[in-house]
């Protein structure tokens, strides 16, 4: 799939080895990534990417190390982000300058990033497998939210998001980003906006004319992506049993490999090969992968009573915001908001 005319190529949501770890297998805590920032922005530009957001977990280090590494080129620009846990699922910022604390409340969240000048972004709102935060997300002043993510291959997650973005034209900005982890699920979908620099990304999120364009990576580029972890992770303690790992600010996996005991390391370096050779990283792509279509295929039986309840509820709120702004109480809307005249005066 390529780009059309004039319109920049944007991935609102990439992931480095700036991202922590995070429980994968049973009691196995892996790396998130394992990918150098620098090597996110080599892959970027070679993709023809015009501005890479880097969004690690709960951290913006993994961003500023990005953007001083993409300084010597002129092909690209990076945006400093982070997908942080709220209390209520994750929520992106974009145009960060500093982290904001997780587990805070959804709204206090989205204050602390619009405080710094940034922007939120819903990545997986609608995820049957992830932390996305579903119905919450009509609540918040957010700019956008996601519509295709690059982790979500099943059938509901993304056709969910697309079907209420599109119920609301201009009220919220469309985005899709890869959630990669991994060089190896980049650029099968991406973002497009009028322009090519951060600046008209900005401007094009806020006047809501961004296109999520793409599919979501294949499986085979996830089952590749948790090889990856689990032998970048072992490099990491392999490096810190024989004390040649330095600690990097802001790099939570390293402090965590220097943190552990060596008799950890160890352990930690015998699991990845119990992972790794009788291919039980396949087997738990696979049975993850199924269990998500099942979950997928059972949500969408009701998906046209939840749209329904969508509506209801946007209405809803617009109502109370309408009494807010004006004074004037219009009552509870039986129609959906997007057919009434209402949703024009509400702005985020
Ligand atoms: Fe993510």
């Amino acid at each position: 799939m390529r780009r059309c005319g004039n319109m920049g190529k944007t991935d609102t949501h990439i992931h480095t080895n700036y991202s922590g770890y995070n429980t994968k297998v049973g009691a196995l805590r892996f790396p998130e990534s394992v990918i150098d920032p620098s090597v996110q922005v080599d892959n970027a530009r070679k993709n023809g990417v015009d501005v890479l957001c880097i969004t690690d977990h709960n951290e913006v280090q993994g961003g500023f190390a990005a953007e001083r590494y993409a300084k010597r080129y002129d092909d690209i620009e990076i945006v400093v982000g982070d997908e942080v846990m709220t209390d209520q699922g994750e929520v992106i910022g974009l145009w960060l300058t500093e982290k904001p604390k997780k587990f805070l409340t959804p709204e206090e969240t989205v204050d602390i990033i619009h405080e710094q000048g940034g922007l939120a972004i819903a990545p997986h709102p609608f995820s049957v497998h992830v932390d996305g935060m579903q119905e919450k997300i009509f609540e918040l002043p957010l700019e956008g939210f996601e519509v295709i993510n690059g982790g979500h291959p099943d059938p509901y997650s993304n056709y969910f998001a697309k079907r209420v973005m599109d119920l609301y034209p201009g009220r919220w900005a469309e985005t899709s980003g890869s959630d990669a982890h991994s060089i190896c699920t980049t650029n099968y979908n991406w973002t497009e906006f009028p322009g090519t620099t951060a600046d008209d990304l900005r401007k094009a999120i806020l006047n809501k004319t961004t296109v999520g364009m793409g599919v979501p990576a294949p499986v085979l580029g996830q089952f590749q992506w948790s090889y990856e972890v689990v032998w970048g992770g072992q490099k990491l303690m392999y490096q810190a049993l024989r004390r040649k790992l330095e600690p990097v600010p802001g790099n939570e996996l390293i402090a965590k490999c220097l943190r552990n005991t060596d008799m950890k390391n160890i352990t930690g370096i015998i699991m990845g090969f119990v992972y790794d050779v009788p291919f039980t990283g396949m087997l738990a792509t696979l049975i993850s992968t199924a269990t998500l279509k099942r979950r997928a295929k059972k949500a969408l039986k009701h998906i046209d009573e939840r749209i329904a309840k969508v509506q209801k509820l946007i209405a809803d709120i617009d109502s109370k915001k309408f009494l807010a702004l004006t004074g004037k109480d219009v009552g509870p809307l039986k129609e959906a908001a997007a057919e009434v005249e209402l949703p024009r005066v509400i702005t985020h």
